[in-house]
């Protein structure tokens, strides 16, 4: 008798709780232990290879390399046609000076704390540290495009010191030529508060025409919008690209820290799916849970936007077109999206990779946890989904432990930096990544 009571009262508490919090949906793989992303790349630490042996003493020496400073935040993947070898690149934001350049390449090198890391373009393209700004001063994310070209956004800031203004390069990955370059207006950046994160582009369907390109200002809680045709930009900012007082705090293995940021993550509804409904640009902040849509007919719209010239008080513009989706009770960094309209993202609590099927409404019930794992995805700062030489896709995760680094400080017994990543078939139907 006594026992039964116990086990009803059990069932009805969770039961309760069920109900309170909502749960998410597990994916079909879960519950197998094989279920884990396949490792690509780990460090204790990031090994930076440098020209010469005296150039490294030198930077050592000068404070403009300080191991234990460094933090990778993106990763990005071109396979050369018809190669299963991928060109595998990083970027590592100098949020301090010690950082000798923030985007690289792996190499086969290996050294004690990882694999080596070659600066790219090149070394000259980062040694000036901000003093030339036709070089790169500070990489947060780039984006490869379907055309070859690797897309790359440079805060122009050195931990808040604008050395540079923000710019924009593109580089075609087979020639090494730069094959675009805008540097942002004056008016549509914040001097010494912006930083810009991520970029997405917009390109056309049937050629590799490029239309717009949005880029997320995350500690200046905003979105830029740049028209290639035109090579005007906007500022978008309203209360929808600032972050959450409840969602200030980032949990994750047990250790907390503080984050402020507003708009950082941008995807764009594929073009497989445009004709079934309108395009949209999906965003949310990263200190907050709200999951939102914009349609591009908005955001692309010049005349409603003050184009190279925001307007501090001007949160109001088309606001009404803005759309809350849903919540999903946690933040998410590394957001990509799949040809057939998934959105994937790094949920921070569980540590985990997380669907939506951005044709279902955005409930606990249809935000899918694909991949959870406490140990190997802390943190996943860097997420893509690219095509790989049989033309199927993958996706890549960059995870970094962000709670150490910006908390109490990285073990460097234990590997803090992972690249892990499976095919998005195997992913989506439970199957093993490798
Ligand atoms: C590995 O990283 C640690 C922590 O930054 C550093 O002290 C050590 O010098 C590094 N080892 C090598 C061989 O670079
Ligand atoms: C930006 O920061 C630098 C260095 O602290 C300072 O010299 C400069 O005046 C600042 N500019 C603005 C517009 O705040
Ligand atoms: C762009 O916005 C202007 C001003 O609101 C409006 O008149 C125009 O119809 C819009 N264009 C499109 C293509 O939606």
């Amino acid at each position: 008798m006594q026992r039964t009571y116990c086990i009803r009262i059990i069932t009805l508490v969770s039961c309760c709780l069920a109900i309170a919090t909502g749960q998410y949906s597990t994916g079909p793989g879960a519950g197998y232990d094989s279920k884990a992303l396949e490792s690509v790349f780990q460090a204790r630490n990031l090994e930076f290879g440098f020209p010469t042996e005296h150039e490294r003493e030198r930077v050592l020496r000068e404070g403009l390399y300080i191991p234990d400073s460094v933090v990778p935040l993106d990763v990005d993947v071109y396979y050369t046609h018809g190669d299963k070898t991928p060109s595998i690149f990083v970027t590592i934001p100098r949020f301090s000076k010690g950082v000798p350049f923030s985007l690289a390449y792996v190499t086969n090198e290996v050294r004690p704390n990882g694999t080596e890391l070659r600066a790219y373009p090149n070394y000259e393209w980062h040694q000036s540290h901000g003093a030339d700004c036709n070089g790169l001063t500070s990489v947060f994310r780039t984006q490869i495009d379907e055309c070859g070209r690797m897309w790359i956004l440079d805060s122009g800031e050195i931990d808040f010191v604008q050395h540079c203004a923000p710019q924009v390069y593109a580089i075609d990955l087979a020639s090494g030529n730069v094959v675009h370059h805008y540097r942002l207006p004056r008016g549509v950046f914040k001097m010494n508060v912006s930083r810009f994160v991520t970029i997405t582009i917009e390109l056309d369907d049937h050629n590799c025409d490029v239309g717009h390109i949005y880029m997320a200002d995350s500690i200046g809680h905003g979105i830029v919008v740049y028209d290639m045709a035109t090579q005007n930009s906007w500022r978008i900012e309203n209360k929808f690209t600032f972050p959450l007082q409840e969602f200030g705090t980032f949990t994750v293995a047990g250790e907390s820290f503080e984050l402020w940021d507003g708009s950082v993550a941008l995807t764009l509804t594929p073009h497989g799916l445009s004709e079934q409904s309108e395009r949209m640009l999906y965003f949310h902040s990263l200190s907050s849970d709200i999951q939102m849509a914009v349609p591009l007919r908005v955001v692309n719209n010049a005349s409603l936007w003050n184009v190279n010239n925001w307007k501090p008080n001007d949160v109001t513009i088309a606001l009404d077109q803005f759309v809350v989706l849903g919540k999903r009770g946690s933040q998410c960094v590394g957001t990509a999206m799949s040809e057939t309209g998934m959105l994937l993202c790094g949920l921070v609590q569980p540590s985990s990779i997380m669907a939506w099927n951005i044709r279902q409404p955005y409930t606990r019930k249809n935000l899918v946890l694909l991949i959870q794992d406490d140990h190997r995805l802390q943190f996943v700062s860097g997420l893509k989904i690219v095509r790989n030489h049989e033309g199927k896709e993958e996706l890549w995760a960059m995870s970094n432990r962000l709670q150490k680094a910006f908390g109490p400080g990285l073990n460097y017994k234990e590997i803090n930096f992972r690249i892990q990543k499976c095919g998005i078939h195997e992913l989506f139907h439970g199957l093993p990544c490798h």
